[in-house]
């Protein structure tokens, strides 16, 4: 049975209640861990009953070194006290001994306590509350209290203060885990920032490359481009020196050597009857003249064929098949249209038809030659197909494969496009569209 408190008794409840609801709303305002923990040794040492003094300081503890580092204190000491107080093993003086138990230790006076180890010189008589600031028994550090020689020991002052040394242990905690927080945070920021600047570098490294890269790019079409009209453009001043040289040699030298012969014909009919051996002389000047001229109609028509131009393409590929017939055991199947053309096109599909069917000749081992030339809506194709070995995959890609690349660049730049299809022993086809302008 609990009886009814004294006047004294109710004060100090009151005090006690007081105190920890002081202490509590100081570890609850936001200032900075430091000004904290004075406060509360503040509100402390104006807690009467427990006969404070106002000197108090608070350690932190290093479980790793088993230290105490001298964090804050309240109240005047001596410049020599400080500089030695800063560290304390666990177990050395009162403090030490308490971050080893954990339990909270009174001393009456600094001078008969023999666990008092530290003195110094001008020492003033003292006692004191050591707090241990634990929580869920982990020691956070160690509170000291100056109190005068004599303590208070009254009923409640161990669990007061016991109970004030784990509010501030859970404070201590929060706040080191908030600073730690804090700390990341900052490092984090840093990082970031320190990456962003690294990928601006990048960046911009990168957009220099592609600048760079798209230049060389235009440089290298640019270049393409430059070689292909070139290309082109000698195809065409080779094509007209051919054309001039076919209807000089056909025209000039042809003409000469007709007038030749029938002058000849004219000087044989002159000759004298008994003069003989004359008449078989000229007879075979005559037949000469006349090999000559079937030579000359030959390179002529090898030059550049008249019939291309007079007749069309159709007309061209059917001699040129017949000329090929003559010369090797080719068989030919043509079905060709006869498409009127302008003389630029004629000229590059003919070429193109030439330089297919030398390759059959000379590389295929075939025996039959497909030729088509048909117009298809508004395009034209042509297609070149023999029966021969087929042609291997990689000459067709091949950089010395000159006669292929020939045939692309003639194409490309009519806006065509051309296929090499072939299979091992199963001959080659040639197939080439070209659009006809509408
Ligand atoms: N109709 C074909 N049949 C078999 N192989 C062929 C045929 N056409 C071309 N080739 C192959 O492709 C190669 C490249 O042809 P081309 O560029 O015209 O060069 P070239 O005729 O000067 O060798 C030829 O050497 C040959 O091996
Ligand atoms: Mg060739």
């Amino acid at each position: 049975m609990s009886s009814k408190p004294t006047e004294s008794e109710s004060r100090l409840l009151t005090q006690e209640y007081e105190v920890l609801h002081e202490v509590a709303r100081v570890l609850h305002s936001s200032q900075g861990m430091k000004s904290m923990l004075e406060n509360v040794l503040l509100v402390l040492t104006g807690f009467d009953e427990l006969k404070v003094e106002r000197k108090a300081g608070i350690f932190l503890a290093d479980p790793d070194k088993k230290v105490l580092n001298l964090y804050c204190t309240l109240g005047e000491f001596t410049s020599v006290f400080l500089e030695n107080e800063q560290v304390i093993p666990y177990g050395d003086c009162l403090c030490g001994r308490v971050a080893e138990s954990g339990e909270l230790l009174m001393s009456e006076s600094c001078f008969s306590d023999a666990r008092h180890e530290r003195r110094y010189e001008g020492m003033q008589a003292h006692g004191h509350y050591i707090v241990p600031l634990k929580t869920r028994e982990k020691l956070l550090g160690v509170m000291f209290l100056y109190t005068n020689t004599n303590p208070s020991w009254y009923k409640h002052s161990q669990e007061v203060l016991l109970s004030i040394g784990g509010l501030v242990a859970d404070a201590i905690e929060h706040s080191l885990v908030e600073e730690e927080l804090t700390r990341y945070r900052n490092e984090l920021e840093e990082r970031v920032v320190e990456r962003n600047i690294d990928l601006k570098q990048v960046n911009t490294t990168l957009q220099k490359e592609v600048v760079e890269r798209t230049n060389a790019e235009n440089e290298l079409k640019n270049i393409r481009e430059q070689l292909r009209n070139l290309s082109n453009h000698l195809q065409n001043i080779r094509e007209e020196e051919k054309t001039r040289i076919a209807r000089e040699v056909h025209d000039e030298l042809g003409q000469s050597l007709t007038a030749l012969k029938m002058d000849l014909v004219c000087l044989k009919d002159e000759l004298p009857e008994q003069r003989a051996e004359l008449a078989e002389r000229v007879q075979s000047m005559s037949g000469l003249i006349d090999s000559t001229i079937t030579s000359v109609q030959r390179i002529s028509s090898e030059l550049r064929p008249q019939i291309l131009d007079v007749m069309g393409l159709c007309e061209a590929i059917a001699w040129q098949a017949k000329e090929y017939q003559k010369r090797t055991n080719l068989q030919f199947d043509l079905n060709c249209e006869h498409i009127p053309l302008n003389k630029e096109l004629t000229t590059d599909l003919f070429r193109i038809f030439q330089e297919a069917l030398t390759n059959v000749v000379r590389h295929a081992e075939a025996d039959r030659v497909r030729v088509g030339f048909l117009q298809k809506g508004n395009r034209l194709t042509m297609e070149i197909e023999d029966n021969g070995k087929g042609m291997p995959l990689e000459k067709i890609d091949h950089s010395q494969s000159l006669g292929l690349i020939g045939i692309r660049e003639r194409i490309l730049f009519l806006d065509g496009d051309v296929e090499f299809l072939s299979k091992p022993g199963e001959g080659t086809k040639v197939v080439v569209n070209i659009p006809l302008e509408p």
